[in-house]
């Protein structure tokens, strides 16, 4: 065994979660559920939503905005009350343009700068006929919810920091925006977290959707509580699993976290999120090189702090070719690394590997402990819908989520579906705004 090949079982064994593991994770993750919904110390916000699922008849044109993280999303929907569903108009807008020098996500920026900018945004996109639209608002971000159109920013995650809108109720925020701008023809209806919106667009066309998650930049997920002791009806309940704290950190998470905006927060997402996965890779190259493990001059661009980012683990992880070209581009564009051997590309793409691995497992961990709370026996089918660019665009992750859930379940798997939930973040919205009537 070569000193690297050493090295690199080490680290797979650190990374690795085995079938016993997901067991005892999804044991435990089923536990801090129980304790946050009856308001006892948990890792998990359990964070009602005020909204159940839909029927699919809803129906009408519909705005959806989707605020996620830097970019905002403005939707025209058409529900056709048969479970269809027609984007009639969208536009992506940044909220930070180096070119255009503005940044609404900074510390420096206000929230009402940052609504101001999306409320114009509305204004570019809705026809101003004398119609009037309601409007769907996914913000995803953990917010406390009083009602399905009044959320508190609880904190910001993803790394923004815009002044103002934490303690804030984002609805007014909206309104007040709208109201400056004299946009009168859309009236805000619901404001709902990314997760539900994908549980919703998926549960629209298929009843069996009980789980709704986004696996992308953030990560976290929802599932319908069959009786919320807030309403003792079925209501979606945002979990703010990113903020699960119960997996045991590498040194490498501990690094990570460390020097984050806020350590100690979100440890669930800096292990398994979009956001995360190029910077726990580039952490675990620097301390190969570091130690002399792996070639590279002090000099490189391989200490700076996120200069990889997952769209490169994604190239990583499809690079099939003898030489590993496209792996040895990585390293060189994002580090200056040039000089590696055939055997440090590989072990390069084993780490982005083992941290894809670990990431979905640890996911599909969190939702067999919501099928152990709703149905421990899975004598029912269940959907899971997801969106996200890792679960879309990762090559083998979605793979990599149902290994896991066969491991956990066995054949009983088979009653599980994990299926995209493709734009089910902005979808879902205008689903939320057309079920307001409905389901109060
Ligand atoms: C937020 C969640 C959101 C997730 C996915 C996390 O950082 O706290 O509210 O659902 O990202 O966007």
């Amino acid at each position: 065994m070569t000193d690297l090949s050493r090295v690199l079982a080490g680290i797979e064994e650190q990374l690795s979660v085995p079938a016993s593991l997901l067991k005892e994770i999804a044991d435990q993750f089923q536990a801090a559920m129980t304790a946050g919904l009856a308001g006892k110390p948990s890792s998990l916000k359990m964070l009602p939503s005020y909204i159940g699922v839909p029927t699919g008849r809803e129906q009408g044109t519909v705005v959806a905005v989707d605020f996620g993280g830097t970019n905002v999303r403005v939707l025209l929907i058409i529900l056709t009350g048969d479970g269809q569903v027609h984007i009639s108009n969208r536009r992506s807008f940044l909220l930070k343009d180096k070119r255009k020098n503005y940044d609404f996500t900074t510390a420096s920026a206000s929230g009402m700068q940052l609504f101001d900018f999306i409320a114009g945004k509305i204004a570019e996109i809705v026809p101003t006929t004398d119609k009037t639209y309601p409007l769907g608002h996914t913000f995803s971000f953990p917010c406390h919810q009083y009602d399905i159109n009044e959320a508190e920013l609880i904190s910001w995650t993803k790394e923004i920091k815009t002044a103002g809108v934490e303690g804030q109720n984002v609805g007014q925020l909206l309104q007040a925006a709208l109201e400056r701008k004299e946009i009168a023809y859309v009236y805000p209806q619901a404001i709902i977290n990314d997760t539900t919106g994908t549980l919703l667009t998926a549960a629209y066309r298929d009843n069996a959707t009980d789980i709704g998650a986004i696996c992308g930049t953030g990560h976290n997920s929802c599932y319908l509580e069959p009786v919320h002791p807030l309403t003792n009806k079925p209501m979606i309940v945002n979990m703010e699993s990113g903020n699960f704290s119960q997996i045991m950190q590498t040194k490498y998470d501990l690094c990570l976290d460390q020097d984050s905006e806020k350590p100690g927060a979100q440890r669930l997402e800096k292990q398994t999120s979009g956001q995360y996965l190029g910077e726990i890779v580039r952490i675990i190259v620097s301390s190969l090189v570091a130690d002399g493990h792996m070639a590279g001059e002090p000099a490189n661009t391989l200490h700076l702090p996120y200069s990889v980012r997952t769209e490169d683990l994604s190239t990583i992880l499809a690079d099939h070719t003898a030489g590993l070209e496209a792996v040895a581009e990585v390293a060189a564009a994002c580090w200056n690394l040039g000089n590696l051997t055939l055997g440090e590309l590989a072990a390069l793409k084993t780490i982005a590997r083992l941290v894809a691995v670990r990431s979905a497992r640890l996911v599909a961990a969190t939702w067999a402990g919501v099928l152990y709370r709703i149905d421990p026996e899975l004598n029912r089918t269940h959907t899971i819908a997801v969106d996200g660019s890792l679960y879309e665009k990762m090559p083998g992750y979605a793979e990599y989520l149902a290994q896991a859930m066969n491991d956990v379940w066995g054949i009983g798997a088979k009653k599980v579906t994990i299926r995209l939930s493709k734009d089910g973040s902005g979808i879902g919205a205008a689903i939320a705004a057309a079920t307001v009537y409905s389901w109060q």
